[in-house]
């Protein structure tokens, strides 16, 4: 049994998967390379992460890792080009990239699921609770979510998830969390949970979004779940067996995030996150304000 008194200090980001939803634009880069307005998605997660200290971390990569890698790394070349155009304001913008945190990278092999890709984890973070955050989804960085759960793993001793609210009839796209609510704290308990349920198997209406923090003994159970749901080894049921189990490490938690998230996983959710972004932006806001409501209604190109 895993004992830990550790805080959190590493932060886990799978980007091994196909991206399906996405092809053929994810046929040679990884999903989370996508633009956002002007950054990859990747980078929003990165500075998410780096925000809370976690200044250590580790991705768990597939076959395109190339674009990943090259994306955080320093390019002395157009570094001079910028310079020597006195370009400050781009030179900054993309050093800013490769200024982030001390950045790792496994390899997951094949491809078997959100939690097999965490399990390559295990080596690198050993025996502490770390966060996970995948690169679908992001958290607006005008809101706190990953301090508060932070805080929740190191009173629980537990494992941290991230729930949202949403409409009864989107709750089979999610993990659904049966939770039991505790007196005067700003958290949950997690009962079970639940992965894609029909809306009449629902237990509630919160979904599992893509924030952890994870103690270590999800390890020795993930070394012992089976492949799930499509196939994969998932994440959720080893979570469920924490949910379930007693002892150290055992017991999940669930932090409920009303701010503002913005999911890149299919196509339009994507194109919605990319708006919802630039509208908020100095540069482009403005802009696409102008121009949204007119092309809305048809009347301009
Ligand atoms: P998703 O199921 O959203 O990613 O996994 P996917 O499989 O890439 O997407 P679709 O459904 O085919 O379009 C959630 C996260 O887990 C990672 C993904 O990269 C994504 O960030 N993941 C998933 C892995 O790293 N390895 C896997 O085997 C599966």
């Amino acid at each position: 049994m895993t004992t830990t008194n550790a805080s959190v200090r590493k932060a886990v980001i799978p980007v091994a998967g196909l991206g399906t939803r996405f092809l053929p634009a994810t046929k040679a880069m990884p999903k989370e390379m996508l633009p956002v307005v002007d950054k990859p998605a990747i980078q929003y997660v990165v500075e998410e992460a780096v925000k809370v200290g976690l200044n250590d971390i580790l991705m768990i990569t597939g076959r395109n890792k190339r674009a990943l890698e090259d994306h955080f790394d320093r390019v002395p070349a157009l570094e001079a080009t910028l310079e020597a155009k006195g370009d400050t304001a781009k030179l900054e913008s993309i050093q800013a990239a490769s200024n982030l945190g001390d950045i790792h990278y496994v390899r997951q092999g094949d491809p078997k699921g959100l939690g097999h890709a965490v399990l390559r984890a295990r080596q690198h973070v050993g025996n502490e609770p770390f966060a996970v955050l995948l690169g679908d989804d992001l958290i607006d960085a005008r809101d706190e979510l990953l301090s508060t759960m932070i805080e929740v793993q190191a009173k629980t001793g537990g494992s941290v998830v991230a729930l949202i609210e949403v409409e009864p009839s989107q709750i089979s796209a999610y993990g659904c969390a049966d939770i039991e609510e505790i007196d005067g704290e700003g958290y949950v308990r997690i009962n079970k949970l639940v992965e894609k349920p029909d809306i009449e198997d629902a237990p509630s209406n919160l979904a599992v979004i893509g924030r952890y923090v994870l103690h270590p003994e999800v390890f020795n159970v993930l070394d012992k779940t089976e492949p799930g749901r499509g196939g994969e080894i998932q994440l959720t049921d080893a979570l469920q067996e924490l949910a379930a189990g007693q002892g150290d490490g055992h017991g999940v938690y669930g932090v409920v995030f009303r701010g503002r998230r913005y999911d890149t996983g299919d196509k339009l959710s994507y194109l919605k996150a990319c708006v919802q972004l630039a509208i908020d932006s100095d540069d482009l806001g403005p802009g696409l304000r102008d121009w949204l409501p007119g092309f809305t209604a048809g009347l301009t190109k």
